[in-house]
């Protein structure tokens, strides 16, 4: 609220309930601008700030009690609980935001509302603007402007305070176990799904009861697609496996990419593709320093694969003029990481007017380099094909340098091997 212009007005909505099926909902997951501000975790509601107003600053409109629907649906704050346990200055039940909003909305110079994601209660929104303006002539004042919300409260959720990298650093450990587990039960024969099971369930047993994204379970040329989330191969001898998965734990995302061999020991050409992914990310995690800008953990990834593909002999020519050419591109065609909070891809600017952001104190970011050889590339030798191998981390910026918050996964080929082997 302290951001805010003079006599203005913020307004945030939950996240709408989707339907999965018929009657039947995808599990609820709350709007993670309005869980940031509130910890409120119930559908159908709405948070009013409004700096200043006398009669309490905070407000949240939410479903009033109903001892009926609780017995079907579940528990509910009802306003009493939305000021007892959430905070709220004030509260009301949602069915009478018609009668109160406009109320709050009127002689306020400015809206500040994140527009276009909420189609319906865009709508909702300015039938109470009109509302006003048709009292025009009694001498109501509709707001003059509105302006995205998410430009302030973006750039407060790209820093993170000591309590959201507790949990986040609980979220990395949770997650680096479940990567561990994956890689000790692995062996020919099983199913991506069943190593996806495996994943899922240590989330699942720490609490964390559901994956931040869609894991990604790629086995042999599976690895190669960026968003596999078919999961349904069978795991071959001889392959890899590359897992992108990471859990959410109380609405704060870890994102890790590990990729191991099927059998437990990496090939030849696995290995050589491996080391060269696994340099550009150290090199990538290594530039993750304050000062630095965004892009500059990116460029070190690219340099170092280009040059581990030339030296492999799968590009061929100068390095500036690869990378200037981005030749590199058919192999390693996204970018090095995004920011990291409530959202697995968060919030916050990469450019400042035009130019990248510099890194700061208390930014997590993912270092995911890769490198995918398509089955179809026909201008590399067979032996090469079909290779996808990621490794991803998390990293948080610290005065003192990047700090990991996933490293307890391994990703020395040497370590995985050991402890594929039990040793
Ligand atoms: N799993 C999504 C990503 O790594 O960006
Ligand atoms: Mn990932
Ligand atoms: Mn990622």
């Amino acid at each position: 609220m302290e951001l805010m212009a003079d006599n203005s007005i913020a307004i945030l909505t939950a996240a709408p309930e989707q339907t999965r099926n018929r009657d039947i909902h995808y599990p609820y997951r709350q709007d993670s601008d309005l869980f940031y501000l509130t910890g409120f975790p119930e559908p159908e509601a709405v948070l009013v700030l409004v700096p200043g107003r006398e009669h309490g600053e905070c407000l949240i409109f939410c479903r009033d009690r109903n001892i009926e629907r609780e017995i079907w649906d579940g528990y509910r704050a009802g306003p009493e609980g939305a000021c007892e346990k959430y905070g709220a200055d004030d509260a009301f039940p949602i069915d009478d935001i018609d009668e109160i909003l406009p109320g709050l909305l009127e002689g306020r110079d400015r809206v500040y509302y994140a527009m276009g994601k909420n189609l319906t209660f865009d709508r909702h929104l300015m039938d109470w603007v009109n509302t006003i303006r048709g009292r025009a002539r009694a001498g109501a004042t509709p707001p003059g402007e509105f302006v995205d919300l998410d430009h302030l409260l973006h750039e407060l959720r790209l820093f993170k305070s000591a309590a959201e990298l507790k949990i986040m650093r609980e979220a990395g450990k949770i997650s680096t176990r479940a990567h561990c587990r994956a890689m000790q039960i692995c062996k020919p024969g099983m199913y991506e799904y069943q190593l996806q099971a495996e994943i899922e369930h240590e989330f699942a047993m720490a609490g964390a009861r559901f994956p931040a994204y869609g894991s990604i379970v790629g086995s042999g040329e599976n690895g190669c697609i960026l968003h596999y989330v078919e999961n349904s191969a069978k795991l071959k001898d001889g392959d890899l496996v590359l897992i992108d998965a990471g859990c959410e734990l109380q609405h704060y995302a870890a994102d890790i990419t590990r990729t191991f061999p099927i059998n437990g020991k990496y090939s030849a050409e696995q290995k050589a593709i491996y080391d060269v992914v696994l340099e550009a990310q150290l090199a990538g995690i290594k530039a993750c320093t304050k000062g630095n800008h965004w892009d500059e953990p990116h460029q070190v990834t690219v340099e170092v694969i280009t040059e581990g593909l030339r030296e492999l002999d799968l590009l061929d020519g100068e390095l500036n003029e690869l990378i200037e050419t981005k030749a590199y591109m058919h192999f390693y065609m996204h970018r090095a990481g995004h920011w990291l909070g409530m959202d697995v891809h968060d919030v916050g600017d990469y450019k400042i007017d035009d130019e990248w952001r510099l890194l700061e104190k208390s930014m997590v970011m993912t270092v995911e380099p890769g490198i995918y050889i398509s089955p179809d590339n026909k201008d590399v030798h067979k032996r090469w094909r079909g290779i996808g191998i990621r490794i991803e981390d998390d990293v948080l910026v610290t005065a003192k340098g990047p700090e990991v918050l996933t490293s307890d996964a391994p990703k020395e080929t040497a370590d995985i091997e050991a402890l594929m082997s039990g040793k």
